[in-house]
């Protein structure tokens, strides 16, 4: 493993490619709404800039370059081979609003390049801060103070107490072996989770009674080496409770709002009757965050913070929320009113579900939903349930077609999907009536790509025959199928968002 220049973290393998769409700045705007902040979100040809740190092969920050021309988007990693990666695929999209920065987060405020970074008006971290050391958190920490614009919005993610406190053994059995041995870094994790199963085998009392390190362990099977990699090899990998999170980041006059995970924000569907009743006795939100956390099994927290934390009254708030305007990413026939939430199974009452399936049929204002289920009043519950149980996005514009940007980064990503049986992290396709991606399968990004050069769906057979062609017969028989379901579940939602043409 590279030592000199990586300070303890993974830089032998690359990352693999994702997008996470807590990342999205409707998003963190919908999480500042339901915390009582006020947010400016950019109109829909207004400029703005957007900030990644520690962007990986940047698929989220590209996302958001391409669904957003006017905006500046800027995506920083020290490690060059994420930055070859990046750059190129921007390149090969003709991207010219993305800048991908090679830097190092400990010395990076300190330094000239940061008087080129443009203040943003949206951070994402995803899966930095506590896979760093202090030294990086406190660049980080420098770099926010200096790099944020008043009302800019953060978003970061990281692995939080006291869930993690029941796996901690396991990744530092993994790490401690996995470093002993020889070769790269997703051998040595490899040769860790080897001992960490032997040692479960063995009869390990801490390995098959910590429910979450045993589960853990079990699910590392179906992951890939490069994300268990960069999961447990990590130097400095070290969980952290939210308390410290907010205290570090309020260094950089940022303030928590809520969870960019939108259902965390509601008690009634996390917590039950008797812990809602402990923790409405307080009013201090840090509190609250770590008494919840003690009954949620949260092992990632993706938080939201805002800079200059403008309080809203919940009227405000209401009617701000009613504003929002949410878009299916499902088809009606895949309602789901029925939710599963740490605090059981959550059914949805009528109101509710006619409210959910009207969403489902098009692009619809919160306020106007509401309007159809008279006496329910509660915007936040709404948007928060068709968000967070993955049914809707939020709209940034909808009037306009998707920028060349859009279908150009579209392209490229879909036209590297040769195989199915190579394919496997969920990416995105960029939207610009999203402003930032939509989850997206490779498969349904080969799709996409064949659309927009335009094949039809009646192309279905060669495109079988293509991604199939390196699987086992027997296996063929699936691939039929889930190209077919693709083109009848996901391809409608590719043209109502106007990824793909009609
Ligand atoms: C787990 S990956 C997450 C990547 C990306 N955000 C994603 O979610 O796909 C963490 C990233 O942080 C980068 N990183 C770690 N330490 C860094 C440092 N000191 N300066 C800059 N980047 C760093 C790594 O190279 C890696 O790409």
């Amino acid at each position: 493993m590279t030592r000199s220049w990586n300070s303890g973290y993974v830089a032998d393998v690359a990352y693999v490619e994702g997008f996470y769409v807590q990342q999205s700045p409707a998003r963190m705007a919908l999480a500042c709404l339901t915390g009582n902040v006020a947010v400016d979100l950019p109109e829909p040809d207004d400029a703005a800039c957007y900030l990644e740190l520690g962007c990986g092969c940047g698929i989220g920050a590209l996302l958001t370059a391409a669904a957003n021309p006017n905006w500046q988007v800027t995506a920083i990693d020290y490690n060059p081979a994420h930055i070859a990666i990046g750059a190129g695929l921007a390149r090969a999209a003709r991207l010219d609003n993305i800048r991908f920065l090679e830097a190092d987060l400990a010395q990076l405020a300190a330094s000239s390049m940061a008087d080129s970074i443009p203040a943003a008006d949206f951070v994402s971290m995803h899966g930095l801060w506590s896979w760093v050391g202090s030294e990086v958190r406190a660049g980080i920490v420098k770099l926010l103070g200096a790099k944020t614009r008043p009302g800019a919005l953060v978003h970061i993610s990281y692995n939080a107490l006291p869930a993690w406190q029941g796996a901690i053994g396991l990744q530092r059995l993994i790490f401690e072996a996995g470093r002993r041995s020889s070769g790269r870094s997703d051998l040595q994790a490899e040769a860790g989770l080897a001992l960490a199963r032997e040692v479960k085998e063995a009869g390990s009392k801490y390995l098959t009674e910590s429910p979450l390190a045993s589960e853990l362990l079990d699910a590392t099977a179906e992951m890939s080496r490069e994300y268990l990699s960069h999961e447990y090899m990590s130097a400095h990998w070290a969980p952290a409770f939210h308390a410290d999170v907010a205290a570090e980041l309020a260094l950089a006059k940022l303030e928590w709002a809520a969870s960019a995970n939108p259902l965390e924000n509601f008690p009634e569907l996390m917590l039950t009757p008797e812990q809602r009743a402990v923790m409405d006795r307080h009013t201090d939100p840090v509190l609250r965050e770590l008494i919840k956390d003690m009954c949620l099994p949260r092992q990632l927290r993706h938080d939201v913070f805002g800079r200059g934390a403008r309080r809203l009254r919940n009227v405000e708030r209401d009617a701000a929320l009613a504003q929002l305007i949410v878009v299916p990413v499902v088809v009606p026939s895949e309602l789901q009113t029925k939710i599963h939430v740490p605090a059981g199974m959550a059914e949805m009452g009528e109101p509710l579900k006619t409210m959910m399936a009207a969403a489902l049929r098009g692009p619809a204002r919160i306020g106007d939903l509401l309007a159809l289920a008279p006496g329910r009043s509660n915007p936040a519950e709404l948007v928060s349930v068709l968000v967070g149980s993955h049914q809707c996005q939020l709209a940034m514009r909808l009037d306009g077609m998707q920028p060349q940007s859009a279908d150009r980064l579209n392209r490229v990503l879909g036209a590297r999907v040769h195989s199915l049986a190579e394919a496997k992290s969920m990416s995105g396709l960029a939207s610009a009536r999203l402003g930032t991606g939509l989850a997206a399968s490779p498969l349904v990004q080969f799709v996409a790509a064949r659309l927009l050069d335009g094949e039809r769906e009646d192309k279905a057979a060669a495109w079988i025959e293509l991604l199939g062609a390196d699987i086992v017969p027997e296996k063929r028989e699936k691939v039929r199928s889930i190209v077919h379901a693709a083109i009848e579940q996901r391809v409608p939602i590719l043209r109502q968002l106007r990824i793909v043409p009609d």
